[in-house]
């Protein structure tokens, strides 16, 4: 809104548990933001706002993105990540035909279609797909719409593929606002197997960067994949998080740690992701900005600041979800 005075942004949304217009009040009141309750799942609504607003672009970022919620119930990941993003495809289709020059619809998607890596290498952009959740399957199959329509109907087209995203304003059903929740308040620590499952972190503000860049600069029908560069084993990188959130909270060291309790681990749990983001950096000039220990700090500082909105989201159908997802781990 800020960067792009010029451009007029729709923020489409279904507000769904993860939803949240608390987390745009910065924005809200700007010019040139307007936002949409509106649902991809929808082909007619969906066709509807495209025949009414005249998009020159599409960022799709729509999606449900837990893993474990795609274990308990894949229904409605096939219904979001893949039919949502055919319908907007479709809109896309529909009233760009005949004039697609200018157009571009860009699919945000995730490291995990490429499935699980062992002690070495990185995922590439060349790396053959081999999604192993639910979650993931849906993502790769809506990848392979997006490129199908491009290649078939012309649609221009860019893809990204990311790795973890860690900050500000993510939803406590993830591993870090979820532990950083759990050892405030106390609460175990549920590590997954023998924790020694590995992520590549990245600052979710240089993730938004790379989008900015991949829209502006990326070449049409092109996959970059953006990471952080960042590997951690899962115990690793929890009790770093409970050592200095001791000393944010004035704990004696080690004190967190022992909140640390062994679950039972996920079905199918991904060994290993690893982005190898050689190609963004060599052709848009996109690398991380921000050392892991620095983006990692502020991060905790902004839950710890932020308590009301952490309160907020981890009340009511949050709380079932949590004594459900955990109940027999
Ligand atoms: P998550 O944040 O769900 O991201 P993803 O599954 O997309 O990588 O999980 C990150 C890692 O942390 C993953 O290896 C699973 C593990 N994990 C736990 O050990 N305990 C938890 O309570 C959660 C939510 C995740």
């Amino acid at each position: 809104m800020n960067s792009y005075p010029e451009y007029q942004i729709y923020n489409l949304d279904k507000l769904t548990y993860a939803g949240n217009l608390e987390n745009l009040k910065d924005v809200e009141s700007k010019p040139n933001y307007h936002f949409i309750k509106g649902d991809i799942t929808d082909k007619d609504e969906m066709q509807n706002i495209f025949k009414s607003h005249f998009f020159d672009a599409v960022i799709h970022l729509a999606a449900e993105s837990h893993v474990d919620r795609s274990i308990s119930g894949p229904d409605e990941f096939v219904l979001t990540n893949v039919v949502g993003t055919v319908n907007l495809l479709n809109a896309a289709r529909t009233h760009w035909a005949g004039k697609m020059e200018g157009k571009l619809f860009y699919h945000v998607s995730t490291d995990e279609v490429y499935g699980s890596l062992g002690p070495k290498g990185a995922f590439t952009e060349f790396t053959a797909y081999d999604p192993r959740s639910p979650y993931s399957a849906s993502k790769a199959s809506s990848d392979h719409f997006v490129r199908a329509f491009h290649h078939t109907y012309g649609i221009p087209v860019v893809l990204s593929n990311c790795s973890n995203n860690y900050g500000s304003y993510q939803f406590p059903e993830k591993l870090i606002p979820l532990m950083i929740h759990n050892i405030k308040y106390e609460k175990p620590l549920p590590v997954y197997g023998k924790g020694l499952n590995v992520r590549d972190w990245l600052w979710v503000e240089d993730h938004a960067r790379a989008i900015d860049t991949i829209f502006h600069k990326g070449k049409q029908g092109e996959t970059y994949n953006i990471g952080g560069n960042n590997e951690w084993t899962n115990i690793d990188l929890v009790r770093r998080l409970c050592g200095i959130m001791d000393t944010k909270l004035g704990r004696e060291a080690g004190t967190s740690e022992k909140l640390i309790t062994y679950v039972q681990d996920r079905a199918g749990h991904d060994m290993r992701y690893a982005i190898d983001a050689s190609k963004i950096k060599a052709e848009l000039g996109w690398e991380p900005s921000i050392e892991f220990d620095k983006g990692f700090e502020t991060t905790i500082d902004w839950y710890l600041e932020h308590s009301d909105w952490l309160n907020h989201v981890t009340s009511g159908a949050y709380l079932n979800y949590y004594s459900e997802q955990y109940a027999d781990r």
